[in-house]
């Protein structure tokens, strides 16, 4: 369930968070997504942001509060509050970037350590147009993914090959 069952506006709300290091792309995939916007010379994230966003599953109303940080250490804000009421997960690397692979590890060490075991948790390859570039084999994104029992999907905020269907199938297996 989601909180904020209090609402008449909404059927359900749920809390989503982004993470994953720096410049891998959360705060793009996140404004195109809510606002199908992609920004070439994003600044890093300072902080905290969200945004809302509705959609409709079996004629009920759903809205997602995603929540976006820093990737940098020196500018996230307080973890436990950054997780806390998770009900869903976005772990982004960027396939262009190997150290970002291996990072994954650890951003989710950090959210099983932060939120509930029951956080449904996708693995977020992006930059899939980057074809020329890629580090990291689809398969290999694939096979961590099944060994961590994480959903796994490709991504590119800047030709928005499979936003939508990241953030909409985290919420519908939440739902
Ligand atoms: P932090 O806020 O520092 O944690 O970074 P972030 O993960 O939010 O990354 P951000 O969205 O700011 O993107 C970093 C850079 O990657 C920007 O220059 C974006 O334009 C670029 N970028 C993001 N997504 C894509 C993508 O799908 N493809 C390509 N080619 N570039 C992307
Ligand atoms: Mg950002």
């Amino acid at each position: 369930m989601g909180y904020g069952d209090d609402e008449k506006s909404e059927d359900y709300l749920f809390k989503v968070v982004l993470i994953g290091d720096s410049a891998v792309g959360k705060s793009n995939l996140l404004s195109r997504y809510a606002r199908n916007e992609f920004h070439l010379n994003s600044k890093a994230t300072i902080g905290v942001e969200f945004q809302t966003q509705s959609m409709e599953i079996d004629n009920k109303e759903i809205k997602a509060q995603i929540w976006d940080t820093a990737g940098q250490e020196r500018f996230r804000a307080v973890t436990s509050a950054y997780y806390r009421g998770a009900v869903g997960a976005l772990v982004v690397y960027d396939i262009s970037r190997r150290s970002t692979f291996e990072n994954v590890s650890k951003w989710l060490d950090e959210l099983r350590m932060h939120s509930d075991a029951s956080v449904v948790t996708m693995l977020v390859g992006n930059k899939c147009d980057l074809h020329n570039a890629r580090d990291i084999p689809t398969e290999e994104g694939t096979a961590l993914a099944e060994r961590e029992s994480l959903f796994f999907i490709e991504t590119s905020a800047l030709d928005a090959t499979n936003v939508n269907k990241a953030f909409q199938t985290v919420v519908k297996e939440i739902y």
